[in-house]
């Protein structure tokens, strides 16, 4: 059983190392008063033949020194504390690694300085301090790195920061710390924390990812996708706008809702008549047969990708439109 989360940077063994000081402070002070309280309720109960004839006598040393040491050792802890905050308030000076971060009911946009993105997991290279500079798009948001021990709030409309050097390369959580709507506690998913060469091939491979969406565009279009999923009013059939739908929840005409995850996008080319997006009839034809899984996995990259053009545009799921927001500049 693990009672404590696992420590991925030098600055959370530093937190854990005051967290355990201020609860073995805590139960030193708090132990004794509570052990005589006891002991005293005990042999002085009522009926009890004990000696109370003792006049009450003061002692002012020993008063003075049960109440100044402990005073002494708490203000060791706040001093100790506020060392810890002021010495990681800002990151150190020099190159930070600057990531953007758009929060958005119910995901985590991030994007690395090369234009690399993703969606609810974030990748960051160890041994370098990262900055993440971070707003949201709809509700506030917090995000919340447990083994990293470190939580900054993400608000509309402003532009929040958080610094880390994560230490130790391995698979931690993501998770958005303030209930922000009904799928909050699906809001984030992995930190990973990668060795730099690691980092490297996963932003070229991040690379790649957009290649693949570049293909999935054209797909879209020559495959006729675009004639009714693009098309607005002079469209044929009315079909469902794909701007910002991937990683959103999606409403279906059972009154049940779906997140728009790279199955349910495979799943609605393939078999579009399953779940019907409400207010749309199923007017869809398969593809099934019709595409190679290439094709397939290059198409599911476009609607990724617009999915998250969905979260820089200010455009929701459900197609309302957000205030102006201040963009993360570097
Ligand atoms: Cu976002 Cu809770």
């Amino acid at each position: 059983m693990v009672l404590w989360p696992i420590a991925a940077s030098a600055y959370a063994d530093q937190v854990d190392w005051l967290f355990l000081a201020l609860i073995a402070l805590a139960v030193t002070l708090a132990a004794p008063p509570i052990l005589a309280l006891i002991v005293f309720a005990v042999r002085y109960r009522a009926g009890r033949p004990a000696d109370r004839t003792q006049p009450p006598h003061r002692k002012a040393g020993l008063e003075l020194a049960w109440t100044l040491i402990p005073f002494a050792l708490t203000l060791v802890c706040f001093a100790w504390a506020a060392w810890l905050f002021r010495t990681h308030a800002a990151p150190p000076p020099g190159d930070t690694l600057d990531i953007s971060v758009v929060a958005k009911q119910w995901m985590f946009k991030f994007q690395h300085p090369g234009g690399q993105r993703e969606l609810d997991e974030l990748h960051v290279p160890a041994g370098q301090p990262v900055r993440l500079l971070m707003t949201s798009q709809d509700v506030i948001h917090s995000l919340f790195l447990p083994a990293l021990r470190i939580k900054q709030d993400v608000l509309p409309g402003r532009v929040t920061q958080l610094w880390f050097q994560a230490d130790r390369p391995g698979t931690y959580h993501l998770h958005c710390a303030e209930y922000c709507g009904t799928n909050h506690s699906l809001m984030g998913t992995r930190f990973v924390v990668l060795t730099p060469a690691d980092y490297q091939r996963w932003l070229r491979q991040g690379g790649e990812d957009d290649v693949l969406a570049r293909q999935g565009a054209a797909l879209f279009r020559a495959r006729g996708c675009s004639g009714c999923h693009e098309g607005g009013a002079g469209a044929p059939v009315r079909a469902p706008s794909l701007n910002g739908v991937y990683g959103g929840p999606v409403p279906l005409a059972d009154g049940t809702s779906v997140i728009a995850d790279e199955a349910y996008v495979r799943d609605s080319i393939l078999l579009p008549g399953r779940q019907i997006v409400a207010g749309f009839k199923n007017d869809m034809p398969s593809f099934a047969g019709t595409l190679t899984e290439g094709e397939l996995q290059s198409l599911v990259a476009y609607v990724k990708s617009l999915g998250m053009e969905g979260a820089d545009d200010g455009q929701l799921p459900d197609g309302r439109v957000q205030p102006e927001i201040m963009a993360p500049h570097h």
